[in-house]
């Protein structure tokens, strides 16, 4: 193992996510609890004394993208930081990686990254540090509060794991069971979040509709405990499953003013036999009957969903079922992957695998749907009105780029305005993948 200007304790750090949000937020929690031992975040891998990966292990290019990025943090002299392999693939393989390859001093899992300053001194000591542990305590209480906020919105991850088990998907294995957080240390870490200058939480989870604690309180009952929060303005949440999809989580979308209109809701095909075959526990009827009842007490909510194509044995007739579903859906945004076998999934056990160029061409399809349908979305705004919340600077000069309640991104020049403000803006253009506004007082002013 050639190492030789790495420093016997690292100073600087660097945190790089990959995957889904809760990983971002993982990662946020990670550099917090760096930065509050003492160690500064540095501009990037190859200039840190230590680096975290923070992975995914959700399709195989995701997790074999670990090994190339390990790569490239070798320095030209030969030396490379400290490396750290946290997240779903530290879980999935954890000792294989160190047996893979030897750049890696320190592998951990998603439950047990909170015993990361440990790790560290083990890996200084020379020592194995390897933690893979799911401990019955949660993680969240050994971690450091929450540090003020860079951006106006925020992550706060409420609910873990997964106990669905569809027959494709490595979360369940790599996240472990479900948990709730507790009500209180939710509350608590909102407030934190909202003091350190969040105007937006997204609650997150696996199955975060799936957040319940033992007074029967569901997730509706903590999105109406935060539209109290003074100063918070917004509330998302994702991901949900239909099964968890209560008639009390409905009705907050009707009554709940800051909880945005977005839904984001995966349904992966439209044809029941292969959701028997993915062991979804919904058929195609139940999940449309779900968006009709959503749609009833929120006509314009902005309904999302993920679509994998390509599962084993799906027929021409499958895939045309999940093209026919898509279209009378009309989604305002949507995910859709080639169905991946993963190690370990019942899935990837079964007779029928697709062949990739199939996947390609049904995955192709399916996009060009699912644009045609986001750009019909984005169009229907055009001519309205609507709070934009100023998260960044664009690319032009002068130019800002907010969301709109809907989730789409709008480019808007609102001379005065600053990251964090929330400005109505009027939509003048759409493409499929953001909005053009312009600020309204601005035009009533001229
Ligand atoms: N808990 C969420 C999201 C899980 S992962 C849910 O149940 O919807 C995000 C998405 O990745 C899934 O919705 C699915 O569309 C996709 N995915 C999961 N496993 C996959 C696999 N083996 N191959 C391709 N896509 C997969
Ligand atoms: Fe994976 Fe299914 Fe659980 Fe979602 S519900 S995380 S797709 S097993
Ligand atoms: Fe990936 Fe793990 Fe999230 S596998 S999608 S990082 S839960």
């Amino acid at each position: 193992m050639t190492r030789p200007t790495t420093p016997k304790t690292p100073r600087t750090f660097h945190v790089k996510s990959f995957g889904c949000q809760m990983n971002v937020y993982d990662g946020e929690r990670m550099a917090e609890m760096l930065g509050a031992q003492g160690m500064t975040a540095a501009e990037d891998g190859l200039s840190a004394d230590m680096v975290v990966l923070n992975t995914c292990h959700i399709r195989e290019k995701a997790a074999e993208k670990v090994y190339s990025d390990i790569g490239r943090l070798r320095r030209e002299d030969g030396s490379r930081p400290m490396i750290a392999v946290a997240g779903c693939v530290a879980q999935a393989e954890g000792p294989e990686i160190t047996r893979r390859t030897k750049m890696v001093d320190i592998v951990v899992g998603p439950q047990a990254y909170h015993r990361l300053p440990e790790l560290v001194d083990k890996a200084v000591r020379g020592e194995e540090a390897l933690d893979t542990d799911m401990p019955a305590a949660s993680k969240f209480g050994a971690l450091p509060g929450r540090a003020k906020q860079p951006r106006p919105t925020a992550f706060l991850t409420v609910q873990e794991g997964c106990d669905k088990f569809c027959t494709y998907c490595v979360v369940p294995y790599t996240r472990g069971a479900e948990i709730s957080r507790p009500w209180d240390a939710i509350l608590d870490e909102a407030k934190a979040l909202v003091d350190g200058g969040a105007k937006e939480i997204t609650l997150l989870g696996q199955n975060v509709n799936a957040w319940g604690d033992d007074t029967g309180r569901g997730l509706h009952d903590l999105i109406r405990a935060l539209d109290r929060v003074d100063g918070l303005q917004r509330i998302r949440y994702t991901t949900s499953h239909p099964n968890d999809m209560t008639d009390g989580l409905i009705a907050a979308h009707a009554e709940v003013e800051k909880l945005m209109p977005y839904l984001h809701l995966p349904v992966q095909s439209g044809s029941d036999p292969i959701l028997k075959a993915m062991n979804r526990s919904h058929t195609r009827d139940s999940y449309l009957r779900l968006l009709d009842k959503v749609r009833t007490v929120r006509p314009d909510i902005a309904l999302s969903g993920d679509f994998i194509v390509g599962f084993p044995g799906e027929t021409d007739a499958d895939f045309e079922a999940t093209m026919s579903l898509i279209r009378e859906v009309g989604y305002a945004y949507a995910f859709s992957f080639k169905y991946s076998p993963r190690p370990g999934t019942p899935a990837a056990e079964m007779a029928n695998q697709i062949a990739p160029e199939l996947m390609d061409e049904r995955l192709k399809q399916l996009q060009t749907q699912i644009t045609s349908d986001q750009l019909a979305f984005n169009q229907r705004t055009v001519g309205k009105s609507c709070p934009v919340l100023i998260e960044k600077a664009g690319r032009k000069p002068g130019q800002l780029v907010g969301k709109s309640p809907w989730l789409q991104s709008v480019h808007v020049y609102a001379e005065g305005a600053q990251i964090g403000d929330m400005v109505n803006v009027e939509i003048v253009s759409a493409g499929p993948n953001s909005l053009a506004g312009e600020l309204v007082q601005q035009k009533e002013a001229a």
